[in-house]
């Protein structure tokens, strides 16, 4: 009988076996506009390995996948690269219905696997850099401690040269198309950079770790196999390129004006802010939280040079978006950023100030104290912005030039 999913067929002996979510939204915090695959695959030959599997309710969709490839044979082997949810979540399932002999991880795989689903799974531990043969097919694991969890590791097939890469070089976008040379440049960049930006920032030294240990090992790899987004079967070298430049986080002549307002004060003064910035010749991102996301925020800093926030004051407060995203742009560690905070209040004011604390606490260069205007902007106080804007200009011409 037919199966209502198949197999994409991605080399001599691997096939992708995944499953598409066109419907997610939020990926724990991370707005996911375009949706999501989570992609397992298929080593087929003297004998089947599943290398990662699927989020919990998308197992039906991998079996029928699998299914559609060896029909009601069993597995072997699988492999878990990540044990994170959304690659492991469908493991049990697997194990229940495909029958595999081992599971093959990394030492904090193991851990991590246990402590998810218990000590009923048959794991055995791969080491860093070893390699072993599966049934007559062999395989060398590399692991990648904290990229982005402490038991991720990647796998190599060096017979298809395939290198299963799990998060690595991966994105989120749901596609109809299954290889990247289907898919706009434009979109992959985009989505690329949105990944590299809210998830692997905090570990870019270790992103440049990585790169350099690929390159060392000389792997040949015709396919680059990530576990979210499209796989390359070209210029397979690109979005490791792309990473290397990003892991460096190296600021350009761009600022990204963060706000939140209540009556608009907050606003007029960011307006005043961009307007200085942009005279100055730094290209400014205007983006009042009501329309923008957290995680574009943190997509368009990821080369920006300058970070100015700003927020009204609420019962003593910041706004509660400004620390949501203030919050979440610490966790992230962005590097090499000035600024400055900005905003408006009615008696007591300490908005402007808080958000200062909070870009100073992250390392952002502050260019100035905090700048507030009571009730509504006038025009000393836009002359302020435009100033600090014009201060902050030449400090950013100063600071790309160093770094
Ligand atoms: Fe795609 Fe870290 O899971």
């Amino acid at each position: 009988m037919s199966e209502p999913f198949q197999a994409v067929k991605v080399s001599e002996r691997v096939y992708w076996v995944g499953a598409v979510d066109w419907n997610i939204r939020d990926f724990h915090g991370y707005q996911t506009g375009r949706g999501s695959t989570y992609n397992a695959f298929l080593v087929t030959g003297e004998s089947n390995i599943l290398i990662d599997t699927v989020k919990k309710p998308f197992f039906d969709e991998m079996l029928s996948r699998v299914r559609s490839v060896i029909g009601d044979a069993g597995i072997d082997c699988i492999v878990s690269n990540h044990a994170e949810l959304d690659h492991a979540g469908a493991l049990p399932d697997a194990v229940r219905n495909l029958g595999p002999k081992k599971i093959l991880t990394s030492k904090m795989g193991a851990r991590a696997l246990h402590d998810h689903f218990g000590t009923g799974l048959d794991l055995s531990i791969v080491k860093d850099g070893e390699s072993r043969s599966i049934g007559g097919i062999d395989f060398t694991f590399l692991e990648t401690k904290m990229l982005h969890w402490p038991d991720s590791m990647v796998t190599y097939l060096p017979g298809d040269r395939v290198l299963f890469s799990q998060d690595g070089f991966g994105m989120h976008l749901a596609s109809t198309e299954r290889f990247s040379d289907e898919i706009p440049n434009e979109i992959l960049e985009q989505e690329g950079a949105k990944y590299f930006a809210n998830i692997l920032l905090p570990f870019s030294p270790l992103v440049t770790k990585l790169i350099e240990r690929i390159k060392s090992l000389d792997l040949r790899i015709d396919i680059l196999a990530p576990d979210h987004g499209p796989i390359w079967r070209k210029d397979t070298g690109r979005m490791p390129e792309l990473w290397a430049k990003w892991a460096l986080q190296k600021p350009k002549a761009k600022a990204v004006i963060v706000f939140d307002s209540m009556w608009q004060s907050t606003e007029t003064m960011a307006k005043a802010i961009a307007e200085g910035l942009v005279e100055n010749g730094i290209s400014a991102r205007f983006m009042p939280l009501q329309v923008f996301h957290r995680s574009d925020v943190a997509t368009e800093l990821l080369d920006a040079a300058g970070f100015f926030a700003g927020s009204s004051t609420l019962n003593k407060h910041l706004l509660p978006r400004m620390a949501d995203v203030l919050t979440y742009i610490k966790g992230l560690k962005p590097r090499n950023k000035m600024g400055a905070a900005f905003g408006s209040f009615g008696w007591s004011g300490e908005g402007s100030q808080q958000v200062h604390e909070m870009l100073e606490s992250m390392g952002v260069e502050m260019v100035g104290a905090p700048l507030a205007a009571r009730y509504v902007p006038d025009a000393n106080d836009l002359e302020s912005c435009r100033q600090l804007a014009t201060q902050a200009a030449t400090r950013i011409f100063e600071h790309i030039e160093d770094k």
